[in-house]
């Protein structure tokens, strides 16, 4: 089988990765760092498969027209695709459909914004409507700050239309889970759940980025987490969509809060999750190609499985990220960290100058460790990192150290 993958992040370097066990593999556009990128439009290439990984070609159609021209494609069309591209549309769908998700109140006027923010109880959570780049939610204790956040939001001043209208949520707290579910447009059938880390800092602390690590398995989940998500969120959704004539072909991946009363959808995103993809896929023991070519054929037939293993990715990041990364400096020791056992490491923002790679983006690698648990993971991770080096790199030394602590515990 010919794949194309659509992207140029470290999820695509992994769906290519994995992907290519069994297929012959493209990236489009890609990046340096990932050996088979190819600077073309996907309208322009011919093969089997297309995987779109990003939101934004998803959101503004392209799956459409690739399937307009007869192609096979992962990946929902613009119709589905909108569960991301707004957050008030997704909120509809996720009551229609009666899924566990926070309460919730949808503005594009202050007055009302600010008098819902008032009736909650403590933990203000501000989000854009539209698609910011996992950068749109602001969680705050801070009456004063989620105030300021709506008129910054609603005003246009922080992100343009996509803030033009916000939705407004009551906090939730617990551990958070990623469960991507691989779709058909009726059936689903889960991968492995990852945890991703949000926050810049250690200890959660800073603003949100795209994720800053991932580990999997969880812990915390336990067993039977997966099958109550399916159950209660990703099955009772696909009904939905299809209810409103949306035939869903791709990942939906749901992110989710495991709350005292049970686990609820925090997001839908139309997608693989960066990073979580890298620490899901290169668990994954099926053959990736043919699962998501049932999906794209409306017809899966597959079960996923996965090794007994553990996956943990620590992201790489510029120095300035999230808010300004700087750009273009050197980056040496990615190939000393490929060379430590069950190590892979995953471009993103990354491009070619005369010397070698430089950053070319905030989140610059993903360094995945692979071993027989958590512990083992996460040291060859670190271990991997250690190598890495350019001016002003950052990364979280606390990925995954809660759970291979609780795994040890067992
Ligand atoms: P989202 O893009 O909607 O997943 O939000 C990004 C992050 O903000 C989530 O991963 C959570 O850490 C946090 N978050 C979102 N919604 C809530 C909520 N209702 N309560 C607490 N934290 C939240
Ligand atoms: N890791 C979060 C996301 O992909 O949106």
């Amino acid at each position: 089988m010919r794949a194309v993958v659509v992207g140029s992040g470290g999820r695509e370097h992994a769906l290519a990765h994995v992907l290519s066990r069994t297929a012959e593999v493209v990236v489009t556009p890609g990046n340096a760092g990932i050996p088979w990128s190819v600077a073309a439009p996907p309208e322009d290439l011919e093969a089997d498969l297309f995987v779109i990984g990003p939101e934004a070609p998803l959101v503004e159609g392209l799956a459409d027209r690739l399937r307009r021209q007869g192609k096979r494609v992962f990946g929902p069309g613009a119709d589905g695709a909108r569960l991301e591209g707004s957050k008030a549309w997704m909120k509809e769908v996720l009551v229609s459909a009666g899924v566990p998700t926070a309460r919730h109140g949808t503005f594009s006027e202050p007055e009302p914004a600010l008098a819902f923010l008032e009736s909650l109880p403590g933990l203000y959570v501000v989000k854009t409507d539209g698609l910011a780049a996992g950068k749109g939610v602001v969680v705050t204790e801070s009456l004063a700050e989620a105030r300021e956040t709506v008129r910054g939001y609603l005003s246009g001043e922080a992100f343009g239309d996509a803030g033009r209208t916000v939705v407004i949520e009551e906090g939730l707290s617990g551990p958070e889970l990623s469960v991507l579910a691989i779709c058909d447009g009726r059936t689903a059938v889960a991968l492995e759940p990852a945890q991703d880390f949000k926050r810049v800092g250690d200890g959660d602390r800073g603003p949100n980025t795209g994720g800053m690590g991932a580990y999997s398995p969880v812990p915390v989940a336990g067993p039977g987490m997966v099958s109550t998500v399916m159950e209660r969120a990703i099955e009772p959704t696909v009904a939905a969509l299809r209810g409103r004539g949306i035939d869903y072909r791709g990942v939906l991946y749901a992110g989710l809060m495991l709350t005292a009363e049970g686990p609820k959808v925090l997001e839908y995103n139309v997608r693989f999750g960066d990073p979580e993809t890298q620490v899901v896929l290169p668990r994954l023991r099926s053959d990736l190609a043919t699962l998501l070519a049932e999906a794209a054929d409306g017809s899966l037939r597959s079960i996923p499985e996965s090794d007994d293993g553990a996956a943990v990715t620590v992201v790489c990041a510029a120095e300035g990220y999230p808010s300004a990364p700087r750009l273009g400096d050197p980056i040496s020791g990615i190939d000393e960290a490929n060379a430590i056992e069950g190590v892979t490491v995953f471009a993103a923002g990354v491009r070619a100058d005369v010397g070698g790679l430089v950053t070319a983006g905030g989140r610059v690698l993903s360094v995945t460790g692979q071993g027989p648990n958590l512990a083992s993971a996460r040291a060859r991770a670190y271990e991997a990192v250690s190598k890495v080096r350019w001016r002003g790199m950052h990364h979280r030394t606390d990925i995954a150290e809660r759970a291979a602590n609780e795994e040890i515990d067992r």
